[in-house]
């Protein structure tokens, strides 16, 4: 049976290729939903054999039926956000449909320059953020001193700015950075907050009311569930809840209205920035990860860095199917992994020779994690034209068996190329 709302998740550290998944998805829906992130996210979306990355805009926008909304979960810099609507419409994809929640926090420019302070601070011991501010803006929200975009466009929007960049000019000071001109500042974002203005919705009615009507919604998540602020790798993680929750909290509609939740994995593993990555290959492996990293363009979309790559991670997978609670996932670049004479599974980790099946909790734990693997014969065959998993070499099938049967949750997909065509679909769900 076909659901009316299904959520898009990556499993990991983000980047597993949710864009692609998303635009498959999107082609059927009615409302697309950002509910957590900013433009941390950088989402590639390959349409009509040109690429586009957006960060803030929902992936919907390539479809002029299709409804777009900003939640309240998310952090919005509205200057970048402008930029990003111009882009696209400059590239014939008129914005008309895109609604920003109200109550959806606003990202000002003391929040990069504060990201990006701390960084400094930090050292060595850094967070590796994408220094656009998701963070501290975050802070704000949770320590209720947040301006949110209804604010931003109403006429006392001037007090309160005010008053954010006097007490954000004292923090600004203490790590030795360039104070905000208020006057100078807030000409700027008055200007911004007129063009965005006719954007800015209710959206908890909006998406209720479509849910009522019987549209089909689709819940675009960013970055990934080891990135959650509650549930990834502590302090190396984002500020949101990118995890299943969240597109209850960060939109408005009720937990119990969302039925299918996909998570997107990679084939293999891969990690941007800092922190433990038990898969890592490494040392007499590390030529294998340099290749997939070249053959696969694993650089980031957003910050351009090399992302960093690893076996399979069960261990990461079962969690990750744990609490986002998926009800199928998505196999992303299996092609990549065609003509390795071995393909390499991690079933649990040993520390201090204690096996483990879920990631620690305390990072300096979970670095300690070191990967037990099964191993698996790899395929020599291209697999890029496949259309079926029938079709696929044997090997090809009994690693993605495996996965299912480690997991216990369906691969309902799985893609062998960038191309729409090359998502091969195992179940219809939405
Ligand atoms: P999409 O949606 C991959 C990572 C950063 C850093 C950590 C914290 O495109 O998959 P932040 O700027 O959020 O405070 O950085 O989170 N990160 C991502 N990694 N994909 C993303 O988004 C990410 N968004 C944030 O690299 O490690
Ligand atoms: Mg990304």
């Amino acid at each position: 049976m076909k659901s009316q709302t299904v959520v898009v998740i990556g499993s990991a550290w983000g980047d597993e290729g949710k864009g692609k998944i998303t635009n498959y998805f999107s082609d059927k829906a009615d409302v697309v939903v950002r509910y957590a992130g900013g433009d941390n996210a950088g989402h590639t979306i390959v349409f009509n054999n040109r690429t586009f990355a957006l960060h803030l805009v929902p992936s919907g926008i390539f479809n002029p039926e299709v409804k777009n909304i900003i939640g309240n979960g998310t952090v919005v810099n509205p200057e970048h956000l402008l930029n990003e609507i111009k882009y696209l419409e400059s590239e014939g994809f008129l914005c008309k449909n895109l609604y920003i929640s109200d109550r959806a926090s606003v990202l000002f420019d003391y929040h990069m320059e504060l990201d990006g302070l701390k960084e400094i601070a930090l050292g060595n011991k850094n967070i590796g953020t994408t220094k656009k501010g998701i963070g501290p803006c975050y802070r704000d929200k949770i320590a209720r001193d947040a301006i949110r975009m209804g604010d931003f466009v109403s006429s006392d929007f001037k007090e309160k700015y005010f008053e954010a960049v006097k007490e954000k000019n004292m923090e600004i000071s203490l790590y030795g950075g360039e104070p905000i001109d208020f006057e100078e500042s807030y000409k700027k974002y008055q200007g911004i907050a007129d063009l965005i203005r006719p954007y800015v919705a209710d959206s908890i009615s909006l998406i209720n009311e479509e849910y009522n009507k019987g549209s089909k919604i689709l819940f675009e998540g960013a970055q990934g569930t080891m990135l959650d602020i509650d549930f990834g790798t502590y302090p190396f993680v984002t500020s949101s809840n990118p995890t299943s929750g969240g597109a209850a909290t960060g939109s408005g509609l009720g937990i119990t209205k969302i039925k299918e939740i996909v998570g997107v994995t990679k084939s293999y593993a891969t990690r941007v920035g800092s922190g433990p990555f038990p898969t890592e290959m490494l040392n007499e492996e590390e030529n294998i990860g340099i290749d997939i990293r070249n053959r696969a363009h694993e650089f980031g979309a957003t910050t351009k860095r090399a992302r960093r790559i690893g076996w399979f991670d069960s261990v990461i997978m079962r969690y990750s199917c744990d609490v986002n609670g998926f009800t199928g996932l998505s196999l992303m670049l299996l092609d990549i992994l065609s003509g390795l004479d071995k393909i390499k599974i991690c079933d649990y980790y040993l520390i201090d020779g204690k096996k483990v099946f879920y990631p620690s909790a305390r990072v300096e734990d979970f670095a300690k994690s070191i990967p037990h693997y099964i191993e698996l014969d790899g395929w020599k065959e291209d697999i890029t034209n496949v259309k079926s998993f029938e079709e696929l070499p044997i090997n090809a099938q009994k690693y993605i068996l495996k996965i299912e049967e480690i997991l216990g949750v369906p691969v309902i997909m799985f893609s062998v190329g960038p191309d729409k065509e090359q998502t091969i679909i195992r179940k219809e769900i939405f």
